[in-house]
């Protein structure tokens, strides 16, 4: 078997306990076949160039860089957060279109790719992660580079029309043509993204899954959706109901129940329109009032961008107003919290919801979705409300599918979920589970390496060459 080498943005690293659900796929990837993960650091330095640093855990060797304050300046907080980040998140209203931050983050990823060449072997499978990364597999054919390539889009693929919001867009996207395999969530994702390479990318039909660029190569595509590891997460849940942390919740909580939101503070994730939909459901089911407290956990994001601070405004001013309207002397019906938790706190958290809010207005997969089923205890499981517009929404059609931007049908889905009688609950949640054991993190690396190591076999040159429009 190849060694695989795996390549994000951020790398996380032994004893950080910040590591979110793609970081926890990519260390159980790496894990079941050890292999090197390569990426930034998630530090910023003075040093201009800044070295390689290498570490070891078992069969993982983890190779990180630092970044200067420019390079984070545009490459991170800049074109991928502000540009890549909107436009692949369908606001193409925030898409900035900054220059010297797209030469920034061309210049990060030549930076990436001239450190790892040295590091690659011809036979390695070599595996790239998100939008941060996407010249990368082209710049390291640049230098020579002929091992197997592949790349995985952890956010949503918008439609051809928004991606021309994207100056010199096809200057961007066709240097993924450079890969054997691009992977993405859904099929949804991959029927954009061909129509994208057919319309604007250049590119031919090669077959079903398969695309040959303007040059002659050809790469295929296919939907990879992201799993979980069950077992795992229902067995931190169930250990976790002892922390002092979570007991703690319990008490403060009962008699009443609890919904729960766990998101990274982000516009892409509708908290706003989440936060005026629990207010909605107080208004439109006055009756209840008192019966439910809403916990959302909001960590900071992205501090340094202003959309994200903007946002972080936006929320302590609808937080306040809802508490204040709402709030009794003996209960405050929205908690708001702007701290993380380690993964196992959560897992605990999510075991004692009997409601999940997850109504982002547009996400890739939306791993939380999936962490909060399996962490339920089967004989009396909470019920997930989830946004139509997250990946996840495509596996788990018995959750209650709500449009996040009506907020009478997410007020009203969180009464249904609510009052939901227990064998109904232990229906859907049975169906939900079996599926996402099916469809675990190990399906989906496996899948993704076997299409990779299987992309190799040539497919038959075009009589003419294609040129991009
Ligand atoms: O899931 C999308 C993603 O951008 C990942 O690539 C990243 O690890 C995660 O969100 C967290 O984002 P950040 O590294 O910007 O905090």
């Amino acid at each position: 078997m190849s060694r695989l080498v795996v390549v994000s943005n951020r790398v996380a690293l032994p004893g950080e306990n910040r590591a979110g659900g793609m970081a926890i796929c990519l260390l159980a990837a790496l894990h079941a076949r050890g292999g090197v993960w390569f990426g930034w650091s998630g530090k910023i330095t003075s040093e201009p160039n800044g070295e390689l640093h290498h570490q070891r855990t078992g069969n993982i060797r983890f190779v990180t860089t630092n970044l200067s304050q420019c390079d984070h300046d545009d490459y991170y907080n800049g074109f991928s957060n502000r540009t890549l980040w909107p436009l692949l998140h369908s606001r193409v209203d925030l898409v900035d279109c900054d220059r010297k931050s797209r030469d920034g983050y061309l210049r990060v990823n030549r930076m990436f790719a001239g450190k790892l060449a040295p590091l690659l072997r011809d036979n390695d499978t070599l595996w790239i992660h998100d939008y941060h990364l996407i010249p990368l597999a082209s710049m390291l054919r640049e230098l020579g580079i002929g091992c197997r390539i592949g790349f995985f889009l952890h956010v949503p693929m918008p439609s051809a029309d928004l991606v021309q919001a994207l100056p010199d867009h096809r200057r961007l996207i066709c240097l993924l043509h450079a890969c054997d395999l691009v992977g993405f969530q859904t099929q949804g994702d991959v029927e954009r993204f061909r129509t994208y390479a057919l319309l604007f990318g250049g590119c031919a039909e090669a077959g079903p899954t398969e695309l040959r660029a303007a040059d002659g190569h050809g790469f295929r595509i296919g939907a990879f959706p992201i799993g979980i590891d069950t077992e795992l997460i229902a067995h931190q849940a169930a250990e976790a109901t002892r922390k002092p942390v979570v007991r703690a919740l319990g008490k403060s909580v009962m008699p009443r129940q609890l919904a729960i939101g766990v998101d990274r503070l982000d516009y892409s994730k509708g908290l706003p329109e989440r936060f005026q939909s629990f207010q909605r459901y107080l208004e439109r089911h006055p009756t209840r009032k008192g019966k439910l407290t809403f916990l959302q956990i909001a960590p900071l994001s992205r501090c340094e961008v202003t959309e994200y601070q903007t946002l972080r405004s936006q929320l302590e001013q609808i937080a306040g107003h809802l508490n204040g309207s709402h709030a009794e002397p003996d209960w405050t019906p929205l908690r708001y919290v702007n701290r993380n938790f380690t993964h196992d706190t959560l897992a605990g958290f999510y075991r004692m919801a009997r409601v999940a809010l997850v109504t982002p207005l547009r996400d890739g997969m939306n791993l939380v979705a999936k962490e909060f089923v399996a962490a339920q205890d089967g004989k009396n499981p909470g019920v997930l409300v989830l946004s139509a517009f997250a990946g996840a929404a495509c596996e788990m059609k018995e959750s209650l599918i709500v449009n996040p931007l009506d907020l009478d049908d997410v007020a009203d889905a969180i009464a249904t979920a609510s009052d939901m009688p227990l064998g109904e609950r232990v229906e859907r949640w049975h169906v939900l589970i079996n599926r996402l054991r099916e469809n675990d993190t190990g399906k989906w690396q496996r899948g993704f390496l076997h299409a990779l190591e299987a992309a190799g076999s040539p497919i038959p040159a075009p009589t003419s060459p294609r040129v991009v429009r």
